[in-house]
Parts: C-alpha cells; structure tokens; sequence
C-alpha cells in the first residue's frame, strides 16, 4: 500500500486520519509517511523507504528506536503482566533515578502524558499557593489542558484568548499571557493581578521551534515568582534528560519549584511526571487534598523502559556533549549551505535539541518566530524527505538527535542538506 492510500483509509475511520494533528504534515503541505518500523535513527515506511529520523518520536527516543536494553526490559517485564493498578517497585526504582539528577525536588508522581504533568502541576501550585491566576507565555506548549491552551493573540499583559474552539472564556480569564525573554512583560502581569499563583515555562522553548531562554531573564523569574509569592513551574517535558541530564539546569542553574518531565523518562512509552519539595508533593492525594490520579500511572512496562532508558544515559559519559557536536554539525551544514543560497538562516542548539529558523533576524520569542518564512521551510522538508531525511513537519518544531546517530548517516543529512538548499 502507499502512504497516500493509507493516509486515504486512515482517513475513513480516524478523524483528520492522525491521533495527533502535526502528524497530517498539513503546515509543510505534504502527505504523511506511515511507518512500518524503526531501528536505530531510521524510520522505515510502508513503501519500504528508509528515512534517517530527527523526530524521533517527539523526542523520546534518544537511544534509537527500538534500542536492544530497552526492548528486552520491555519485553521481560510484560511477560510479569502488563499493569496491576497496584504499587510496584519498578516505580521507586524509576523515581529515584530521576530525582537523583534533582536535588531540590524531593519527591515525585507518575501520569501517562505531558498534558497530565502539566495540568495537575498547575492545579498544585494552585493549591499551594492558594491563588488561582497564571501566567504562561506566548508559544510555549504545555499539552492540551484547557487553562494552558492560550498562546498569542491579544497583547503580552492582556487576559489570554483561547488557541482552540470548545474552551469556553471563564476556564482561561485566568491564564496571563507573557512575551518569552522579556521580563517586564512578566513585572506587568504581577503588577496587574494581585492573584498570580504559578508561573509555566518551558525554560528551554521547543514549541516554537527552539528558543532557549536568557539566563538573566530566567534569574529574574525565579526573584519575581519569590517576591509574589507565586510557584515557578519548568516545564521540561521536552528538555528534561534531552538537553542535558539535568535539563535547562545545566545551562542556567535556575530551580523551579515544580518540574514536570515526560518524553525520554518513559523511552517511548507513556510516561511523565512531576516533581518538588516536599512541602509543596505533601499537598497531593491520599496526603493532601489536590487529586490526581491514572488507571496506567506508574504501570511496570512503562516504567521499566523508563528505567532502562535512563540508566544507559547514566552510564555513557559525555553523551549530551557527543549529542551536541552532531547538532551543531548539521547546523553548521545548513548555514553554510543557506549563506550560499542567499538564504537567511538562524539557529540554535541545546545538547540533543536543535532548531533553524528562516528568519532574517535573531529569534527571541514567539512573535520573532512567526516571521519566519514558513514556505520555504515546507520546501526545504519536502526537498529533505525526498533524500531520505525526516525532520519535523513544521517550522515550529525542534529537531532531536539519538546515540545511534553514526558518522555514515551523519555525512548522508550533510549531503541531503546541501543538495536540498540547491533545488530550493
Ligand atoms: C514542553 C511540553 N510540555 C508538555 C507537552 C505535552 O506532552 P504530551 O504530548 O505527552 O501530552 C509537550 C509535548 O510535546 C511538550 O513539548
């Protein structure tokens, strides 16, 4: 069957034919590939074409698909049973590998998507802080809850308007819209409402393509959210254990109140967490009143390919570095390949994140980002996919880099790059 006749069929039963829209590869104007398999940094299609994968299942799959620990933890631990609904210890194991990397968080809760980890860490830092409003900033992605699906729109200080239909106005009056990097954009919310709870970031942006943020403008978050008595929360579904073993902590050494991880800690199952002190996990039931809960939370399969996962990349010194180095290699071959098209390119990079914008000028927050030239970033994909190279479908997305990643499919992305920008 070809892609086409199956994105045609899936169609049929599958509302849009994806159980993720980006996934219909509307924004860059094609046809989604249906993949039969993976190993490594390849994805294989239906069609029996082979694609070197910078996808990566979101981000997850920072060993390779289907890496052999991973699989056979899987594959060992389903044959004990695919979930109780009961505590196992497969679940401490993974909680203490997490927070081992984590000093400031003492303790940890387990859900099944980023969208769980982020919605039920408002609703703490709700709780906690005993006051309803937040503020989230433009382009950043904290997953489909209704609260947190506000982006741009209205101006940076204004009451937030909702990025999709069906959410009512009364459950976002609460949302507060900040400009990412800018923090008198973040001065005015406070100096406007009095009843700023929590703030959610992604401290290292990737919804947006990646825009990392400032240092200093991450410092003074952390004194503002003090100051006002509001929780900081980092959202690091994406960057945590991606960008370093740390996250953005590494780069900037800024400690949130509230972490919220997922992707890589469940190395590609349904995993994400979040995590903080004491004080403030105390308030979760069966201790506290905040309820959060999940039939598959904390399942042994999950868990165990979340724990195999992390101990590989525990146990490979300088990954991330080694990571880094291919990043900046591919973003190097793009520079150099735009400069000579004539083409204005920006970039940027974090451990195994990358990201490049067609953007005359630097990228530092959402609005920057949308100005870039989303049609030549849909025939560059296009133009790349044809090579055998899978990059997000979207000019808005980050690029993600695995261990498998050798020297041989390294020079063949360097070579799709060139002869890519020299049919654009
Ligand atoms: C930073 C961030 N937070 C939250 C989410 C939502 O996670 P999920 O798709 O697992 O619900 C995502 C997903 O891409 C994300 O990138």
């Amino acid at each position: 069957m070809t892609n086409e006749k199956a994105f045609s069929k899936a169609k049929d039963y599958i509302s849009g034919g994806v159980n993720s829209p980006v996934r219909a590869f509307k924004s860059v104007k094609g046809s989604p590939v249906f993949i039969e398999r993976a190993k490594d940094e390849f994805l294989y299609d239906i069609q029996g074409q082979k694609y070197i994968d910078f996808v990566l299942s979101w981000g997850p799959m920072i060993l390779g698909h289907a890496d052999k620990d991973v699989v056979n933890a899987v594959i060992k631990t389903a044959r004990k049973g695919l979930s109780f609904g009961a505590p196992c210890t497969l679940e401490t194991q993974l909680a203490k590998l997490i927070l081992s990397k984590f000093s400031w968080l003492d303790k940890i809760r387990f859900c099944a998507s980023g969208t769980e980890a982020t919605m039920s860490a408002i609703r703490l830092a709700r709780a906690y802080s005993k006051k309803d409003d937040i503020i989230k900033f433009e382009g950043c992605y904290h997953g489909h809850s209704d609260s947190l699906l506000v982006k741009a729109g209205s101006g940076a200080t204004t009451f937030g308007t909702s990025s999709s239909d069906g959410v009512p106005n009364d459950f976002i009056k609460h949302t507060h819209l900040a400009t990412y990097n800018d923090i008198h954009s973040v001065e005015r919310c406070f100096a406007k409402s009095n009843q700023i709870g929590a703030v959610i970031i992604e401290p290292i942006a990737g919804n947006m393509g990646l825009v990392p943020a400032h240092l200093t403008f991450l410092v003074r978050l952390r004194d503002l959210c003090r100051a006002n008595g509001a929780v900081l929360i980092f959202d690091e579904v994406m960057s945590g254990f991606r960008a370093s073993l740390t996250g953005s902590y590494k780069f900037n050494k800024v400690k949130a109140d509230i972490v919220t991880f997922g992707k890589v800690i469940g190395g590609g199952m349904n995993v994400a967490a979040f995590a903080g002190s004491d004080e403030i996990m105390s308030l979760i039931s069966p201790q506290g009143g905040v309820y959060q809960a999940g039939t598959l939370n904390g399942n042994p399969v999950a868990m165990a390919a979340g724990i195999a996962t992390l101990s590989k990349l525990y146990a490979t010194p300088h990954i991330y570095e080694k990571l880094n180095d291919k990043a900046k290699a591919i973003l190097k071959a793009i520079q150099n390949s735009a400069k000579k098209k004539g083409i204005a390119i920006q970039t940027a990079h974090r451990g195994s994140m990358f990201g490049f914008f067609f953007n005359e000028n630097k990228i530092q927050n959402y609005a920057d980002a949308l100005k870039s030239d989303t049609k030549m970033y849909a025939k560059f994909h296009n133009q790349m996919l044809k090579r055998g190279v899978y990059l997000a479908p979207s000019q808005f997305e980050t690029s993600f880099i695995c261990t498998k990643m050798g020297k041989n499919s390294l020079e063949k992305v360097i070579e799709a790059i060139e002869n890519s920008f020299k049919a654009l």
